[in-house]
């Protein structure tokens, strides 16, 4: 069987460690499945060699590529601060439609971590990747738009909370049923079917009653009303947690939690701190999914890290485990399972990139490629 898996190379270190994540796949999957299945990997253009080329950052065949497929994976690409270009990653999340911001996070022995217990960490959080106050609705303080939204909510809507209306700018925070139902819905099947109990809604509903506080109450009704016999035969439990008070619980008892899902700001800062908690900040993968048209994009989570560009010194394990969690999408469990075996004797001997190598107590540093071809030796 070929699968045709479209990819963006992306900028700065992107290019460096496809290339490794390509060959490792490559090596894994004909190790683990043998010559009739294999990867046919087309490269799509998107970010800055995209633009050298046509003029365009994120060309319309991109975008189409992915659609036709399916499925994709991508490299970083550069978004500046402050002007220029908006965000690729929003722009191409946005175009699918991809709803699901999904983190799994795990430890491998070896890897240096700020805490006592990183073992007990194997978090998967489902992120919210369209709505809430992450939408971009907003607007500048003194500008026409904050003046007349604030005289619409003041005269209209008899808001008189605004503390400094004449110096306020304003961020609105849309949280409807469907966009919380889908994402809870795609975190509950997740878990059904990865053998994982307990699925936590992590909100700040005690605050904001309406926005965070539906969607915690609307995951407890979609699990009644869909899920209602998996509840009932004790195979699913469903309970919340208030986000300030996740992030103390996970980080004293992580083994208490197996999915979240929460809101998308909420998922942004909580990612990242599980994946600081394993050590993983810079390793850590992800992906966004469309669960209803199966649409998926695999992504390093990290940047185009540009002080190191072009070294040799890239750590390309965030893309590499990126590719594995495409495998394990596509079912192809071995060959991903093969990578994980191969990372976890790696690391556990020390062999890693500079960055992951220095933290270690037997770290021996290898640059990109002789860690990749390290890699592919342990399959
Ligand atoms: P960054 O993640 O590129 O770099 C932060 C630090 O981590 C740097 O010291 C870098 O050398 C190091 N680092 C990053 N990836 C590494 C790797 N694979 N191996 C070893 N070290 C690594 O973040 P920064 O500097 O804030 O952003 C640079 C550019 O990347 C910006 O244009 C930003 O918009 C873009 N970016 C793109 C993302 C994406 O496409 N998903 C995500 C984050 C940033």
């Amino acid at each position: 069987m070929k699968l045709t898996v479209p990819y963006i190379a992306g900028d700065g270190v992107g290019p460096e460690v496809t290339a490794a994540m390509r060959r490792v796949i490559d090596a894994a999957v004909a190790k683990a499945c043998g010559p009739e299945r294999r990867i046919d990997w087309r490269e799509v253009p998107a970010g800055q060699a995209a633009f050298a080329q046509s003029g365009t950052y994120l060309p319309d065949g991109t975008v189409a590529a992915f659609r036709a497929c399916g499925l994709g994976i991508k490299g970083p690409l550069a978004t500046p601060v402050g002007g220029g270009i908006r965000s690729l990653n929003v722009q191409l999340r946005q175009e699918l439609d991809l709803y699901v911001c999904l983190r799994p996070v795990r430890w491998f022995k070896g890897i240096a971590s700020p805490v006592r217990h990183p073992e007990r960490v194997d978090i998967t959080v489902f992120r919210e990747n369209t709505e809430d106050i992450y939408a971009g609705i907003e607007w500048e303080s003194g500008s026409e738009g904050a003046r007349r939204l604030y005289a619409f909510l003041h005269d209209e809507l008899g808001v008189s909370k605004v503390r400094f209306p004449e110096t306020s700018a304003y961020g609105v925070k849309p949280v409807s049923r469907e966009g919380s139902e889908r994402l809870i819905r795609a975190a509950i099947r997740y878990a059904l079917d990865h053998g994982r109990k307990r699925v936590t809604l992590v909100h700040k509903g005690n605050i904001m009653k309406y926005t965070e506080g539906g969607f915690r109450r609307w995951g407890y009704e979609l699990a009644q009303r869909e899920f209602g016999a998996e509840l009932a035969a004790g195979r699913l439990e469903m309970d919340d947690c208030i986000t300030d008070a996740f992030l103390q619980n996970a980080l004293l008892r992580p083994e208490d939690y197996s999915v979240v899902a929460t809101l998308n700001l909420n998922g942004d800062y909580i990612s990242d701190m599980l994946a600081a908690q394993v050590g993983g900040i810079g390793i850590s993968p992800g992906a966004n999914i469309n669960y209803d048209t199966g649409c998926a994009i695999f992504e390093a989570t990290h940047g185009t890290a540009p002080d190191i560009a072009g070294k040799d010194l890239a750590n390309p394990c965030s893309n590499l485990l990126s590719g594995v969690m495409l495998l394990e999408h596509v079912g192809w469990e071995d060959a991903a399972q093969l990578i994980y075996s191969a990372l976890e004797r790696s690391f556990a001997e020390g062999y890693a990139t500079r960055d992951l190598a220095s933290l270690m107590d037997n770290g021996k540093p290898l640059g990109t490629r002789a860690f990749t071809d390290h890699l592919i030796s342990c399959l």
